[in-house]
């Protein structure tokens, strides 16, 4: 099979844990026999210095014109004195409404090597294997008006803005995963208070008719973020809107111990997805070799399982990782006891090297 996939490095360590997704392609590629054609484009910060903007046409235009995209991490501090029209950050969030990557997925396993990095107990960590599908194109992030206004500009607006239709789709993205996992789905919003919050209850009740087999229950956000910490074996799927996702699914990744283990899609109604890292572009290691390239990798055998159906070749990487963390490698960030600690690269060659072995 001949795939062509981008691949937009993005700033920081973005650029590092890039070759990792390569190198796992190629050993992939080597041992299935397929042939993953690598097309290189700059996104973020790289492109604003390249281009002058953090989504140049032609990035866009590759990405739409390949089979899937990978991205690593955007942003640092060189552009931090931008305004937030012109941030490199704008660009991630100018390819997810470009390709209307609408379904953030974010699973949360629990990789038993790491239990003893998490800051649960180890008996609360073990227990984890939750799917965050968090809805990644509308609401608060793109809301109009977001602007200062008054007088003296110190009066700010941001709009929290769902359609009906923008609800649906979404809500039954996460009541397909529930159906195809353990068949519960918690939908947390924040009905008490927000209207918004009030249709999207209404819509997940009236879709759950359709899904006799899957149980559903609600949650109020605050409620979420506590028992994401004191309980969360209780999750399978949670279902919810852009912000309290984007929040609630960077709470739920430090269960693992490390955010640079967390690895993400983002899919659209046409099947294009976009994997990436849940992590940014850690402007403090950048450069040093320390990053975990895990998350990176992670993505990759997502985009393998959901874009190009190769559901054999995604778990190989998978694997290989459980295999690599198993004999006690690490990367810093991980502080397992005991451990091997390596750097980027080498990370990246253990992994591959146990890819093309099938471990
Ligand atoms: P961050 O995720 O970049 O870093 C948070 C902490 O986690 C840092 O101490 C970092 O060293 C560590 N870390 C993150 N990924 C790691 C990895 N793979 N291996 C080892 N350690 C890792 O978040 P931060 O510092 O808030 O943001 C830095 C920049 O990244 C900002 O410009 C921010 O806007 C951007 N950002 C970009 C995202 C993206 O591209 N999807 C997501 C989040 C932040
Ligand atoms: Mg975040």
């Amino acid at each position: 099979m001949k795939k062509k996939i981008a691949i937009l490095p993005g700033d920081g360590i973005g650029r590092e844990i890039a070759s990792g997704a390569a190198s796992a392609l190629e050993a992939v590629g080597k041992r299935f026999g397929h042939e993953f054609e690598l097309e290189y484009a700059n996104i973020g910060g790289a492109a604003i210095d390249s281009d002058g903007t953090p989504l140049p046409d032609s990035t866009l235009a590759l990405a739409k014109s390949s089979d899937a995209i990978l991205l690593g991490a955007v942003g640092g501090p060189k552009w931090d004195s931008l305004p937030s029209a012109e941030r490199p950050e704008r660009g991630l969030l100018a390819i997810r409404k470009e390709l209307g990557l609408f379904a953030n997925l974010r699973p949360i396993p629990s990789f038993q090597k790491l239990v003893q990095s998490s800051p649960l107990k180890p008996e609360i960590a073990g227990n984890v294997n939750m799917l965050i599908v968090r809805e990644l194109t509308g609401g608060l992030y793109f809301g109009k008006p977001s602007e200062r206004r008054g007088e003296n500009n110190d009066v700010v607006v941001d709009t929290l803005l769902y359609t009906r239709e923008e609800i649906e789709r979404i809500v039954v993205k996460a009541f397909e995963f529930a159906k195809s996992r353990d068949g519960r789905l918690t939908s947390v919003d924040k009905a008490n208070v927000l209207e918004s919050s009030r249709m999207w209850r209404e819509i997940v009740n009236e879709k759950a008719a359709d899904y006799p087999e899957v149980t559903v229950d609600h949650m109020y956000v605050d409620a979420a973020a506590m028992k994401l910490i004191s309980s969360p074996g209780q999750f399978d799927v949670i279902v919810t809107e852009n912000l309290f996702g984007d929040i609630l699914s960077d709470e739920a990744s430090m269960i693992t111990g490390s955010l640079g283990m967390l690895p993400s899609a983002s899919l659209s109604e046409s099947g294009l997805g976009l994997y990436e890292p849940v992590h940014g572009s850690a402007p403090d290691i950048a450069g040093q070799n320390k990053a975990n390239p895990l998350a990176m990798i992670l993505s990759t055998a997502l985009m393998l399982k959901y874009s190009l159906h190769l559901r054999e070749e995604g778990e190989a990487i998978e694997r290989a990782v459980q295999s690599v963390l198993n004999d006690g490698f690490c990367t810093p960030d991980l502080q397992m006891e005991g451990s091997t600690i390596v750097g980027t690269d080498q990370m990246i060659k253990l992994v591959t090297e146990r890819i093309a072995d099938d471990v």
